[in-house]
């Protein structure tokens, strides 16, 4: 009939996740650089400016950012646990499909829930957790969007960090503090961790 049923997609539980990615023999050949933290963190700041410096240094990139992801892949998903695992497992398994070509992807997603992270990283074995990390006071204040006022007010159901939760990463491989250091701070450690010297 044509009806969509999201309940067959891929996003939809970590065996399907695991069983999509090994269909399409992907084994994690390709990095990943999982971007996790609050809104106005600075997960898309520093995603794009490593974008551009992998990008000038004749690297492959795709960058998946959260805001775009919502707007084409996983439109129409909310912000419950569910939805936000499957926006989160769309998004691994793209970044799967590109990494098996040798693209270094970059993820952007605020991805909050410590089970479902663990999940997709290890269905990606070249995978780097980044915490891109700043109290939600510095957030709140910055409010890039708006949405931090609107949520304190509580104008925004489930709002990370105010009215949903945020399990922050404990053992990230790389912890940035962005309210302590400079974005360009942030791309030279980053950089690092991808092998390059500096
Ligand atoms: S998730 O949890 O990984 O699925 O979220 P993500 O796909 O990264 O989407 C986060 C962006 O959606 C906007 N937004 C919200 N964020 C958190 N909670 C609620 N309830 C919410 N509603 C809308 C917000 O602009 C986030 O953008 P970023 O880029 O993180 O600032």
């Amino acid at each position: 009939s044509g009806t969509f049923s999201p309940s067959t997609l891929v996003g939809d539980s970590p065996e399907l996740l695991a069983e999509g990615l090994a269909k399409q023999g992907v084994r994690g050949e390709g990095r990943v650089v999982w971007f996790t933290g609050l809104s106005g963190a600075g997960k898309s700041t520093l995603a794009n400016a490593l974008y551009a410096e992998l990008t000038a240094r004749g690297e492959a990139v795709e960058l998946l950012d959260g805001d775009a992801v919502r707007e084409n892949l996983s439109k129409g998903l909310g912000f419950s646990k569910q939805d936000r695992d499957t926006n989160v497992r769309r998004i691994a398994f793209v970044a799967g499909l590109l990494a098996k070509h040798g693209v270094t992807v970059l993820v952007s997603a605020i991805s909050p829930y410590a089970d479902t992270r663990r999940e997709v990283l290890s269905n990606l074995p070249n995978a780097l957790e980044v915490f891109v990390d700043a109290p939600l006071e510095v957030v709140t204040e910055r409010d890039v969007k708006g949405l931090y006022l609107k949520a304190l007010a509580g104008e925004i159901p489930h709002f990370t960090g105010v009215s949903d939760p945020y399990e922050a990463p404990e053992s990230p491989d790389l912890h940035l503090r962005t309210d302590q250091i400079s974005v360009e701070d942030g791309v030279r450690q980053l950089l690092g961790k991808l092998g390059y010297d500096g």
